[in-house]
């Protein structure tokens, strides 16, 4: 590859058009880096101009955000400091209310003209610290999701059919993964390609999710098992109430 089709390819991975580039990376360069609630509400501002908001974002220093214009913001959506948004073709949506923590990244990884790239989120979903979501088939996730940390959800697999080529010449499949409303993956959760996560599910810490779990299911392991029904009155862990804690902080933003 020359070097101006290596810099096509570059900005093309980078941006919709040059004049958007030019944009983009000139907003982002005076105001990305500025700490503070002074650099939150100017970003606040000068964001609208490149990426899709309902209202005005909050946005913390140091968020990297490649093809903004693929972007789409509901209302009090927060993006903590090193959250990384690559909205490739397909591109990314983030519903009301939801929060990524610090450096979670958000990948559409779209690169092959996939049909069904991109990552979608409900309202009130909460993405914890280095959750990592790659959405080649498409990550369609409901309202009120929550993540523990690095969490992964990989709506991509590699063909390997051949063993004398190289797997990552083979191509791709990409079917696409849901995570219905209501769901809690705990931390260090994986979540393999073409897998459905039903309503009220809970996934336990370290579990590599590999078939689809049905709503209301409580399934912890590698490969992930249900171990519980949610609706059973036998698997409701009994909590004592003095361990149940709620902050003043929760109890400001509802
Ligand atoms: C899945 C989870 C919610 C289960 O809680 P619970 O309803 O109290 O379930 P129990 O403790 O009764 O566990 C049921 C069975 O699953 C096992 N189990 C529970 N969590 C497990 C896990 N993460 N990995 C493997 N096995 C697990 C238990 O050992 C028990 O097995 P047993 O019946 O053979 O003794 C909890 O263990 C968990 O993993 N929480 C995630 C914590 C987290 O990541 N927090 C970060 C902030 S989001």
């Amino acid at each position: 590859m020359g070097i101006l089709q290596e810099l096509k390819y570059y900005l093309k991975s980078q941006s919709n058009s040059i004049p958007q580039y030019i944009l983009e990376q000139s907003i982002m360069t005076v105001l990305g880096g500025l700490p503070s609630l002074v650099g939150i509400g100017l970003r606040g501002i000068a964001y609208k101009a490149i990426l899709k908001s309902d209202g005005i974002p909050l946005i913390e220093h140091n968020v990297r955000l490649l093809s903004p214009s693929n972007i789409r913001l509901g209302k009090q959506v927060y993006l903590d400091s090193q959250v990384y948004l690559n909205a490739l073709p397909g591109g990314i949506t983030i519903g009301e209310g939801t929060n990524l923590m610090h450096g979670t990244i958000f990948h559409t990884f779209n690169y092959r003209g996939l049909p069904h790239a991109g990552i979608f989120t409900g309202k009130n979903c909460f993405f914890g610290e280095y959750t990592c979501i790659r959405g080649q088939g498409g990550v369609h996730i409901g309202d009120g999701v929550y993540t523990g940390t690095q969490v992964q959800i990989a709506a991509v697999n590699h063909v390997y059919d051949d063993p004398d080529k190289f797997i990552k010449d083979q191509g791709i499949t990409a079917e696409g993964i849901t995570i219905e409303d209501d769901v809690w993956l705990g931390s260090g959760v994986i979540v393999v390609d073409g897998v459905t996560i039903g309503k009220g599910s809970i996934v336990g810490a370290g579990a590599v999710v590999t078939k689809s779990l049905p709503p209301y299911s409580v399934a912890v392991g590698v490969p992930a098992k249900i171990v519980k029904d949610r609706r059973e009155a036998a698997a409701v862990r009994q909590q004592v109430a003095t361990q149940i804690h709620y902050g003043e902080l929760e109890q400001l933003r509802s």
